[in-house]
């Protein structure tokens, strides 16, 4: 893999992903090294996050880098007024590769222009969330003992707003996978994934009734409803809730039903699903420190390979 930068999945080759997921079993096994000794990582994040933020900061460290970090956009110059493509080019003076989120679509893409550093997208709106969608390829490896292909995929909730979902349809779409995708009317899938799936010639089925699907399904992805998106809050309370996944429910799956959800989650699956083994959402939390070590590894050795860096 030699890009410098991820921005999306839109244009990630399947070769590229089983790097990325050979590279971070290999962090697995390690732990610690010092691949990014003598940098700096910046956390750029414009949008609430817990995971995602802290997750790539754990990764800096773990790899031997340190980080600089914006939580929250309302201590920055943003909020006197500063565009974002002033705030990358300082940030370009500062940190060694910056990972960011933002509350507007395409604005990763855009920020990426004004500098020539490492960008890594950690969300920009409904659009993309490119490191959740790598760490959930490796979930979907490791729970399916490497078999995706024939695989039945189900997405469920919000695939309107979703970005984890829009990001990992680019990489499934690559294998032989069935998907289902699950949601109310109001918040059904964007007509250009539906596309890709056509073009791809993924066979796919869209529906609003999760129980009747359960026993087909071999990957079960919840999604929380994303309120932030929404512009009428009457559509969110009437929308909440419509979907939530029991240990009940559960048992209703194949014995080797595996459940995962990007969190936080609200109230999309009961807490008496967390100790069965169908539960995958915590081991994905973990897959992701080790992708996102991954990721930095990999983008700061093909930048800074080169003599010019
Ligand atoms: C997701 C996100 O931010 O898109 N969270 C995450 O990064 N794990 C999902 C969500 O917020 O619902």
């Amino acid at each position: 893999m030699k890009r410098t930068q991820l921005i999306t999945t839109e244009d990630l080759s399947r070769a590229e992903v089983d790097f990325l997921i050979e590279e971070a079993e290999k962090m697995r096994k390690k732990g610690w090294t010092e691949d990014l000794k003598g940098r700096v990582v910046a956390t750029l994040f414009f949008e609430p996050s817990t995971r995602t933020r802290l997750s790539f900061e754990s990764a800096a460290l773990r790899l031997g880098g340190r980080t600089i970090s914006v939580a929250d956009a309302s201590t920055t110059s943003a909020k006197k007024g500063e565009t974002l493509a002033d705030t990358i080019r300082v940030f370009d003076k500062l940190a060694d590769v910056i990972v960011m989120r933002q509350p507007v679509s395409g604005a990763t893409a855009e920020a990426a222009k004004y500098t020539e550093k490492p960008v890594i997208n950690g969300g920009d709106g409904s659009n993309q969330h490119p490191s959740q969608a790598l760490l959930d390829m490796l979930t979907f490896h490791r729970e399916m003992d490497q078999q995706i292909d024939g695989k039945t995929f189900a997405f469920v909730g919000d695939l309107k707003f979703g970005r984890t979902v829009h990001s990992i349809l680019y990489l499934l779409a690559q294998y032989n996978a069935r998907m289902i995708f699950i949601s109310p009317k109001e918040l059904a899938l964007p007509q250009e994934y539906r596309e890709l799936l056509k073009q791809k010639n993924i066979p796919f089925t869209e529906d609003t009734d999760l129980v009747k699907h359960l026993p087909d399904i071999d990957v079960l992805y919840m999604t929380r409803i994303q309120q932030e998106r929404f512009v009428d809050p009457q559509e969110y309370q009437r929308l909440k809730g419509c979907y939530v996944l029991t240990a009940e429910l559960v048992r209703k799956g194949k014995p080797s039903l595996r459940v995962m959800h990007p969190l936080p989650r609200i109230d999309e699956i009961t807490t008496d699903v967390d100790p069965l083994p169908q539960a995958a959402y915590f081991r994905e939390v973990e897959n992701g420190l080790y992708m996102r070590m991954a990721i930095l590894k990999t983008v700061c050795r093909n930048y800074y390979a080169s003599a010019s860096h």
